[in-house]
């Protein structure tokens, strides 16, 4: 197993915001976490990523046989952890081409940053004025900089025109499937927890499996096709009835 989570309680603001979460990822599998605003997504990738403003108060991460609960960000970065966040923090002083160019090794900066139409960005403070699109497109080239071997993706398409979302999705293939690393050669199914709300990244990505989350609780899970199918003709409530499964 790549990621196990037991029990995961988390507060973020003084309140709890997941209330006993068990979920299992095996290696290479893409897994996608469905579920209403503020029921609690984010909240999980920050915590399983180790961002600073979630507290978890009861629960392990299990990554790799190793135990991360506690361990810093940094080093859940280098044993191969990677996140594409929702809403990125600015970073004013921090250029795109220093934060690319320090994780990349031997890539070619401005090449690279071409194929995500970022080239013309990389002397731009991170986020700073960038817009939606722009935001989604920087952060999927940090994240291949990094080449990680577990994806953290929170709504990659989120806020995305439609030509764009081509792009973007292409690119999350390329990720999970090992073809964007710099050695192209060297391939290997990167495993990933992909949140969404409208579906379309399924079109570019093989996902193997869903699970929804509702009040900071995994209320289900099954094939993401059918999940999806069940949440836009019944809606969170109905869906979980239908498909309740023994977790
Ligand atoms: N740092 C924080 N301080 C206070 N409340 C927080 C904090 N972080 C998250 N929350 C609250 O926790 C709940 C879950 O937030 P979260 O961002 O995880 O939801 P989500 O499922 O990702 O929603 P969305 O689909 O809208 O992105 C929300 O009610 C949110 O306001
Ligand atoms: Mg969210």
């Amino acid at each position: 197993m790549l990621l196990k989570i037991e029990d995961l309680h988390v507060e973020a603001g003084g309140r709890e915001i997941l209330g006993g979460i068990d979920l299992e990822i095996k290696d290479g599998r893409t897994c996608i976490l469905f579920g209403p605003n503020g029921s609690g997504k984010s909240t999980l990738l920050a915590a399983i990523m180790g961002l600073g403003h979630c507290r978890i108060t009861k629960g392990r991460i299990i990554y790799n046989d190793a135990d991360i609960t506690n361990m810093p960000i940094d080093e859940r970065a280098r044993l191969g952890i990677g996140m594409m966040m929702q809403r990125p923090p600015n970073l004013p002083g921090v250029k795109l081409k220093s934060l690319v160019g320090a994780v990349a090794g031997e890539c070619d900066i401005v090449s690279r940053a071409n194929e995500f139409r970022m080239d013309k960005f990389l002397d731009r403070d991170i986020n700073v004025g960038f817009s939606g699109g722009e935001i989604k497109r920087s952060e999927l080239l940090q994240l291949t900089a990094q080449s990680p071997q577990f994806l953290l993706l929170d709504e990659p398409e989120s806020g995305v025109d439609l030509e764009s979302i081509g792009l973007v999705g292409k690119k999350v293939h390329d990720l999970l499937y090992g073809t964007a690393n710099c050695d192209r050669d060297k391939k290997k199914r990167v495993s990933a927890l992909v949140i969404t709300h409208t579906g379309q990244i399924l079109d570019y990505i093989g996902a193997d499996h869903a699970f929804i989350l509702i009040d900071g609780k995994i209320k289900c899970s099954g094939r993401p096709a059918d999940l999806l199918k069940d949440i836009r003709e019944r809606g969170y409530k109905e869906c979980i009835q239908c498909r309740m499964v023994k977790m």
